[in-house]
This record gives C-alpha cells, sequence and structure tokens, in this order.
C-alpha cells in the first residue's frame, strides 16, 4: 500500500506547501496503512522527527481514524485520553481519512501549536485534498 516514489515526492511538496501557507499547522504528514498489517506508517511530513513511525490501528488519534473512517478534530489534545503525544508543543490535531476505492487506506495529519486552531474551511480543505490524494496513490 505505499505509495510509489513519485508519488511521495508530490505528497511531501503538499506537505510543504500547507506547512508554509497555514502558521498553525506546525507539523504536517501522511500516514499510510503498512502492507495487510492493521497498522499505520509513516509516510512524508513535514515538522518535527516523531517517535510514532508506526502507530496500530485503534491507538491514538491517528489510530482512531483508521478504523472510524471520518476526521477526527481535537480542538485540546489534553482533553483526549487515547492520544500520542508527538511533542509537548503540540494543542491541537486533525486527522482526515485518504480513501482508494472505497477504503480506508491512510490519512493527513496535521498538529498545531494553538488551541482549537482549525477552521470549517480548514476542515473542507483537507477532506478535499484527501479526496484527490485517494486518487493518486
Ligand atoms: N498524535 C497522533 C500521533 C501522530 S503525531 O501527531 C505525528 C495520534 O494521537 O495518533
Amino acid at each position: 500500500e505505499s505509495p510509489t516514489h513519485n508519488t511521495e515526492i508530490k505528497l511531501k511538496k503538499i506537505c510543504q506547501l500547507l506547512d508554509q501557507e497555514i502558521s498553525y499547522f506546525n507539523w504536517t504528514g501522511f500516514y499510510f496503512k503498512n502492507g495487510d498489517k492493521d497498522e499505520l506508517k509513516l509516510g512524508p511530513y513535514v515538522g518535527a522527527e516523531t517517535d510514532h513511525t508506526i502507530i496500530p490501528y485503534g491507538k491514538g488519534i491517528c489510530g482512531q481514524v483508521a478504523v472510524s473512517n471520518e476526521t477526527f478534530e481535537v480542538p485540546d489534545v489534553k482533553e483526549q485520553d487515547n492520544y500520542l503525544s508527538c511533542s509537548i508543543d503540540t494543542k491541537a490535531e486533525i486527522v482526515v481519512p485518504i480513501f482508494k476505492n472505497g477504503e480506508n487506506v491512510g490519512q493527513i495529519d496535521i498538529d498545531s501549536h494553538k488551541i482549537n486552531p482549525f477552521t470549517t474551511e480548514d476542515k473542507e480543505m483537507l477532506e478535499w485534498l484527501c479526496e484527490e490524494v485517494g486518487k493518486i496513490i
């Protein structure tokens, strides 16, 4: 399920663009289903290095989106029990699933250093973006 090298370059550019354009996007990256395992594997990203290169389905915000098939917006990560901390600076997070042929194959994950930073437009833009990504992976 891993994207090809060419696709990875495109996904990295998307991360760079989002990171540059939106000041409160402070970690922007993709996770994809790791082969036939029920776990996510870190893909292209921009931001601080993370220990969470593999995330089992169900664990953390990312792992929950892998099973719920729905966007998960977290305005304040302190309110979440099932949360995997990447950085103490992270205050909020949004994770949007990516579908290919109707199957949940990955996600985009954005962390912010601001509490409750994400707008309706951000959510809609990310959902649109993930639809487009689903067509090229
Ligand atoms: N916070 C995520 C883990 C991934 S890092 O944010 C990059 C989670 O709870 O799943």
